[in-house]
């Protein structure tokens, strides 16, 4: 599946990726964790080639990335900030992606499990932050890929929406897909995720289970065990 090794990249200065190995485990949610600015969506980017690491290497099933660019039909993206033009409908955007991308997505489904029917007449710039993010969600799922890229992907949805995302995530792992997700909700963490990567000033500072993590904090939430983290390293940094 995705293989790092020793992956670097700074911007100027400021050095986000410092050297570190990462494996994403077949058929398991992966949960990439990290205070704001640690480098989560870099190591996604660079992932998907959309960033070039300064060093390191990157292997999507045993082939380095850089020597075809074919692999990235095989992951599925749902950006932390997707950009569409504002005028273009709902129903429309789909469609472009789908001539993009060369290949009919199997939108029904989702628009029904996301409620989406009556917005696909809509225009993206009359939509709501959630409601964009479920058209996000729609875009990102209606193609079939062995492996799903999700960066912050409940970002505005409401507790309907939210409950529909968690189940369509979960009935894909049913299917043996992967999935890479970053999020700063714990609950969805300890909810999905079977195993968790704690980035913390460039270097991967743990990863384990949930479980593991809130044993190694001596805390019984999740939450917790991370503020206890991000508070040690603060008093160290002030
Ligand atoms: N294109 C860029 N040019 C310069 N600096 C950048 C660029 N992209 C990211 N950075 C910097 O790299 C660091 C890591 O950013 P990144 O977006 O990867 O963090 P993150 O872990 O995804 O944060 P968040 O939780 O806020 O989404 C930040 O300090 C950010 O300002
Ligand atoms: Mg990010």
């Amino acid at each position: 599946m995705i293989e790092i090794k020793e992956i670097r990249k700074s911007f100027g200065r400021l050095e986000v990726l410092k050297g570190f190995d990462f494996s994403l485990s077949e058929g398991k949610i992966t949960a990439v964790l990290g205070p704001n600015g640690s480098g989560k969506t870099t190591l996604i980017k660079s992932i998907l080639g959309l960033v070039i690491p300064s060093g390191g290497e990157i292997f999507f099933d045993g082939k380095p990335i850089y020597k075809d660019w074919e692999y990235r039909r095989r992951i599925g993206y749902l950006p932390q900030i997707a950009k569409f033009p504002e005028n273009l409908k709902v129903k429309e955007l789909f469609k472009l992606i789908e001539d993009i991308r060369g290949e009919k997505g199997n939108s029904e489904p989702l628009i029904e499990r996301f409620s989406l029917d009556s917005f696909l007449n809509k225009k993206l710039r009359q939509l709501s932050g959630g409601t964009r993010q479920k058209v996000n969600i729609v875009l990102t799922f209606m193609f079939e890929c062995p492996v799903y890229i999700l960066d912050e992907p409940t970002t505005g949805l409401d507790p309907i929406a939210l409950i529909r995302f968690k189940d369509l995530i979960l009935e894909r792992k049913e299917q043996g897909i992967t999935f890479l997700v970053t999020t700063h909700i714990m609950n969805l963490v300890e909810e999905l995720a079977d195993e968790l990567m704690f980035l913390l000033e460039g270097q991967v500072y743990f990863r384990g289970t949930h479980s593991e993590m809130k044993e190694a904090q001596q805390e019984e939430n999740l939450e917790r065990a991370i503020a206890k983290i991000l508070e040690k390293e603060y008093a160290e940094n002030s």
